[in-house]
């Protein structure tokens, strides 16, 4: 079987990405991540046990799995080494299944200063990043003077890079941002030592990903969502780097004649961590509800995500934009309580919340977890996947019912 897959969230991130990408590689030969860095957070939860990936792609609980980073993501060394430990203490096996790209970028501790003072500085307008560094990480990866794994293997050419490099870094924190240096020598002190440790998965990822994408299966898996995308998102207030469909090209070097079936994963509900423009937010108990219902805290930082309704305004444009088949949509049990339900459908801009036209339906008050077939879903479950289907002309192909594995209704096999 040779069927490759692209996912991708398909509003503001946490759409349940992770899940859905650890039930499809039962049946992929690798599981790529092409864009951002730790600032994910990807929930595993696999015989009760829940497991966060924030680097490491989610195919990695899986033995006959190899798992890619490619050189579009940005790499911190110090939580890859922290995520592996984890991994190891989980007795998750990780020789001869994980595989860097040598030309990923590195995201230094400076980075990381320069991301939190930058955030103070700006206190209402800041972004509320994650603080992990990703931003001014891209920043020197586009001006030319960033550092990639690459850099590691030559220890003088290293030393040199790196040198002028947090020198600049240095100059910004103290000068512009009153904000304190970080040490050069502590930071190749304990950086080095990791990449040592690390040295023996990274290389040329390419190749690799061109033969397996040939003649298996990869599972390409976005990280944040399509409105966290640095060109069509909700500018400013958005990631880094290309979390939509031509982010997964340049950031492995695999053309887009390879995927085969493109896969949004669509939130039941939408949800939004950090500033930045929201339309369908609720901000009452209903929105406390999703929330408390949903268990909506951030697996990355632990702040509590924003809650509101689907938004198909967002949804048909993340079809659009990432040309998707089909769609996971994720979830639905959290709805199962509600008497109402609402659907976002249009608006005129970002900006006026007052003006949204809202589709309402009566909510099924029933338990949907454990079901497995669609029809077995309660009447008006099933409006509300149709109503999804026919806002946004794309089928539902799959659904989840539960964070578990195996919560998961197959209405069609994308794999076919
Ligand atoms: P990701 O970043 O898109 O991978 O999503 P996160 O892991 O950040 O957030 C999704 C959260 O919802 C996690 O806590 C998952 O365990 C959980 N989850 C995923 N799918 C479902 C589902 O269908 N129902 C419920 N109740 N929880 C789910
Ligand atoms: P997953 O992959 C939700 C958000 C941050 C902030 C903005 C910029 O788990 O869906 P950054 O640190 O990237 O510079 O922050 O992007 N953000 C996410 N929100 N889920 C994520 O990842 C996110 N990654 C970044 O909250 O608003
Ligand atoms: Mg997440």
């Amino acid at each position: 079987m040779n069927k490759n897959i692209f996912l991708v969230g398909t509003h503001w991130g946490d759409e349940g990405k992770g899940k859905i990408v650890d039930v499809l590689t039962e049946n992929a030969s690798a599981c790529v991540r092409f864009q951002g860095g730790h600032n994910a957070g990807h929930t595993l939860l696999i015989g009760g046990k829940k497991i966060i990936l924030h680097l490491i792609p989610s195919g990695i609980l899986r033995d006959h799995v190899k798992s890619i980073i490619g050189n579009g993501v940005v790499v911190s060394l110090e939580a890859l080494q922290d995520e592996l430990n984890d991994l190891k203490s989980n007795n998750i096996a990780i020789q001869d299944k994980l595989f860097i790209s040598k030309f990923c970028h590195v995201i230094l501790p400076s980075h990381q200063a320069i991301d939190i003072a930058r955030e103070k500085y700006l206190g209402k307008a800041s972004i509320g990043t994650t603080g992990r560094g990703i931003g001014p990480a891209y920043e020197d990866k586009v001006a030319r003077r960033g550092l990639r794994l690459i850099d590691f293997f030559n220890h003088e050419h290293l030393i040199s890079r790196i040198t002028s490099l947090i020198d600049y870094h240095n100059f910004l924190l103290s000068n512009y941002y009153k904000s304190t240096p970080v040490s050069l020598n502590e930071t190749i002190d304990k950086l080095v030592p990791i990449f040592k440790s690390i040295k023996k998965y990274v290389i040329d990822v390419t190749p690799l990903m061109m033969e397996i994408s040939t003649n298996s299966t990869i599972i390409f898996e976005g990280a944040q969502g399509t409105m966290l995308d640095i060109d069509h998102g909700t500018y400013p207030y958005v990631t880094s780097s290309n979390t939509i469909f031509p982010g997964m090209t340049t950031g492995t070097g695999i053309g887009s004649d390879k995927i085969n079936y493109s896969l949004g994963i669509t939130k039941s509900y939408t949800t939004r961590v950090g500033n930045g423009p929201f339309p369908t937010e609720l901000k009452d108990d209903i929105g406390d509800n999703l929330a408390k219902w949903g268990g909506e805290i951030g697996a990355t930082t632990g702040r509590a995500r924003r809650c509101g309704w689907l938004d198909i305004k967002i949804l048909n444009k993340a079809i659009e934009l990432n040309n998707l088949n089909g769609i996971a949509l994720t979830k639905l049990d959290v709805l199962d309580n509600l008497e109402k339900i609402k659907i976002g459908k249009d608006y005129n801009s970002f900006s006026d919340v007052a003006d949204i036209e809202y589709l309402e339906m009566d909510g099924w008050q029933t338990l949907t977890k454990g079901i497995k077939k669609l029809k077995d879903l309660p009447k008006n479950a099933r409006h509300y996947i149709e109503t999804i289907e026919n806002l946004s002309n794309t089928s539902v192909d799959l659904i989840s019912t539960g964070a578990s594995r195996e919560d998961i209704i197959f209405i069609k096999n994308i794999f076919e």
